[in-house]
């Protein structure tokens, strides 16, 4: 059988992906936010998932403003980096796992969320940092992915509570396939941030810290969070914390933190990682 070995959260700032891409990571301002990820490759290295389930958002890249699902699901076998308007960042092409994925659609959708079956798209930053994150600069990415797309962007985003419950259904769905594969849930985008209007520049490190803390220990306390305390609190772009819920609801109760990094600034907002295992 499928099973869910670990839980990955990670920050997916654009300009990580520029440094890397133009070989500036040695640079004084980059050298500490890519020291912070090495211990997790190594942990990664010798994890070697088959399938990474990567939570994330497109920041109306693939999918412009015509059309905006809540919960949609890659079922491609591959997925071109997409161009975010200075070209396709140089890394590799995305492999799919549509098996997988056709049957995580279908238990989603049994176990009533509605998803929207994606069978065409290009990824943006929001999915190719993480994989440069956690496998550094490499020919070929050494998973097949699942793109679980959310929307954060358009208002009215699902709510954290609804994206935990969707978190816990994809347990039920990786556990329910029959081939034995190892397979990990990241949470990507976050923490508080703002890019636009009066507050622009916001980050507010003890929210920040906060949920760090209670996403190990005290996970039911972030459910009550609303979209309103996302953007007091963690500013307009902080909602992309909810896809960390999707993962955190997938490891089931109590988890062992791994690996923890917070560092600021970089570009307009927070670096937070986290790995967990479950318990
Ligand atoms: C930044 C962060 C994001 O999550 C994003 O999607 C775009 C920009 C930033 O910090 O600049
Ligand atoms: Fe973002």
């Amino acid at each position: 059988m499928a099973r869910i070995t670990a839980g990955v959260a990670t920050s997916h700032v654009p300009a990580i992906g520029a440094a890397i891409d133009l070989g500036k990571t040695a640079e004084p301002y980059w050298a500490p936010v890519l020291a912070g990820y090495a211990a997790s490759r190594a942990w990664e290295r010798a994890a070697k998932p088959d399938v990474v389930v990567l939570v994330f958002n497109d920041h109306a890249t693939s999918l412009m403003l015509e059309v905006v699902p809540t919960f949609a699901i890659g079922c491609a076998d591959r997925y071109k980096p997409a161009d975010e308007g200075w070209g396709a960042r140089p890394v590799p092409v995305v492999e799919g796992h549509p098996e997988l994925a056709a049957h995580i659609a279908e238990s989603l959708i049994i176990d009533e969320f509605d998803m929207t079956i994606l069978n065409d798209m290009d990824v943006d930053h929001g999915l190719t940092v993480p994989l440069s994150l956690l496998f550094g600069e490499v020919d070929a990415w050494p998973v097949r992915v699942v793109p679980l797309m959310v929307n954060v962007t358009q208002y009215p985003p699902p709510s954290g509570d609804r994206c935990w419950r969707l978190g816990e259904a994809l347990a039920r769905a990786v556990a329910s396939f029959p081939e034995d594969l190892n397979v990990q849930v990241w949470g990507t985008g976050g923490m508080s941030h703002q890019l636009q209007g009066p507050r622009a520049g916001l980050i507010n490190s003890a929210f920040d810290r906060d949920f760090l803390d209670k996403l190990t220990a005290d996970p039911e306390a972030l459910r009550r969070i609303t979209r309103l305390d996302y953007l007091r609190e963690a500013g307009s772009e902080g909602i992309e914390l909810i896809m960390w819920l999707i993962m955190r609801g997938a490891l089931g109760r109590d988890v062992i933190e791994r690996h923890r990094f917070y560092h600021v600034p970089a570009s307009n907002t927070a670096v937070g990682h986290l790995v967990l295992e479950p318990a």
